[in-house]
């Protein structure tokens, strides 16, 4: 198993380029089960969430294969319509295979997603979106068992207690696509995924509009055809570089970047000091040689804070001067990555579903362990910032969302390494 080491203190100068959107990308691919035509996806992440994606596939019989950023699909008359155990255990997203197959195949049987390190995380939002297109649909030895004779259109409020779900939105558009008349879906999550999924499947001859919206309005057809299509730059990678420039005073040029996409994140860090600018796809971050000010972060579905930077701005938040509070709305427990920060010096307590941060001067170098994909990211940036030598292990968690991060950052400066434990 690998290992990364840093040697903290040093500004980061230089360029970063962005790769295609990890959470994109995977329903995307998911979605190509809905013809039998072949399809072509660029610029997709070479990720271990996208290895175990085309995996899937290739379990259902379809031809997938990846070639440098491009994942060609030749679906043709697939015959299974089980996703197992083995793959939806290691990666939660392996669920939106179960949309696609429904409406493609009339049938699916997909492994139930347990929980995870940030937490239950329950799938009735997909079920009773799904059902209410006319699916029976029951859960048995650890399976969702999924049929129908015949998917019809349905307006479907799909509110949570966390407010809008993003995949169960994507199970539900993708399945609606082939339903006959009208669905409407209510509450839909508006992420930047969710437009570029619907976008690929209107490629595709689906008839969708409203993406992007809370409400999505689908005309259902009889069939699809193949498409190429291009995913969107990872907004969640992107936002991760910024803070890397903002946490080591540095000075960054973030290309084939989307500014749009993170204007929370912009807003929040632009009031606490950072200094950013944006040009053909280029976002420029100049980090602050002196302390940043504090920040109070709430999490919410898009276009509110992302979730999914909350860890990160938390280990920013470590070393800037004051009292921050960092509330998570979506994922209650998602909290792995205090008593790793606080191994590094930091000063963070938990109130709640709330982190009270005490900014301090310097963190300090030492052995921590990745829990999962986002506080892995946090403990890069600690480590970048910090007095001495940090070493992270279980980076396996690292390696399902960024692409070569390590290197990424070795070319702009960082004393970064990967080594084998
Ligand atoms: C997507 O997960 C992302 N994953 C997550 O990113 C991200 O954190 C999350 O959206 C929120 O932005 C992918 O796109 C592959 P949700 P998803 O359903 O769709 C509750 C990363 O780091 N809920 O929008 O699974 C749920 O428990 C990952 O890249 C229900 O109650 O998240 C949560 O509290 C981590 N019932 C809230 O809704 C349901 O049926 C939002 O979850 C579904 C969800």
């Amino acid at each position: 198993m690998d290992k990364i080491i840093i040697e903290g203190g040093v500004p980061l100068k230089g360029t970063i380029e962005i790769s295609g959107a990890k959470n994109a990308a995977l329903p995307i691919i998911a979605a190509t089960l809905l013809t039998e035509e072949k399809c072509v996806i660029k610029n997709v992440p070479a990720l271990r969430d996208v290895f175990t994606m085309l995996k899937i596939l290739r379990s259902l019989g379809v031809k997938a294969q990846m070639d440098g950023d491009r994942v060609t699909v030749e679906p043709k008359k697939y015959k299974r319509y089980i996703a197992d155990y083995k793959f939806v255990s290691t990666m939660r997203a392996s669920i939106c295979v179960l949309g696609p197959l429904l409406a493609k195949m009339k049938q699916a049987k997909v492994s139930m997603p347990g929980g995870c390190v940030i937490g239950q995380r329950p799938v009735d939002l997909h079920l009773k979106g799904l059902r209410a297109l006319g699916a029976n649909i029951k859960i048995e030895h650890g399976y969702i068992v999924a049929s129908a004779k015949k998917l019809r259109g349905k307006n479907i409020f799909l509110g949570g207690a966390y407010g809008s779900s993003v995949l169960a939105t994507s199970n539900v558009l993708m399945s609606a696509v082939l339903a006959q008349g009208r669905t409407l879906i209510e509450n839909a999550a508006c992420e930047p995924e969710i437009i570029d999924l619907a976008n690929f499947l209107i490629k595709m001859g689906a008839k969708i509009k409203g993406q992007g919206t809370p409400i999505v309005e689908i005309e259902g057809v009889k069939r699809l055809n193949g498409a190429t299509y291009s995913v969107i730059p990872d907004r969640i990678e992107t936002g991760t570089h910024i803070l890397a420039a903002a946490i080591t005073g540095g000075e960054l040029s973030i290309k084939k970047a989307r500014i749009d996409h993170l204007s929370a994140l912009i807003d929040k860090l632009t009031q606490i000091g950072v200094k950013i600018k944006y040009s053909n796809n280029t976002i420029y971050v100049k980090g602050k040689a002196s302390a940043l000010k504090s920040m109070d972060i709430t999490t919410l579905p898009y276009p509110g804070f992302p979730t999914d930077m909350q860890a990160q701005m938390m280990a920013l938040s470590t070393v800037s001067d004051g009292i921050s509070v960092l509330t998570e709305k979506i994922f209650p427990d998602r909290f792995m990555h205090v008593s790793e920060l606080n191994r590094m010096g930091a000063n963070i307590f938990l109130e709640g579903a709330s982190a009270i941060v005490k900014g301090s001067k310097r963190l300090s170098g030492a052995p921590v362990m990745a829990s999962d994909l986002r506080a892995s990211a946090a403990l890069i940036l600690a480590g970048l910032v910090a007095k001495g030598k940090t070493e992270i292990s279980r980076i396996y968690h690292l390696d399902r969302g960024y692409e070569k991060i390590e290197e990424k950052l070795m070319k702009v400066g960082a004393k970064i390494k990967r080594v084998k434990e």
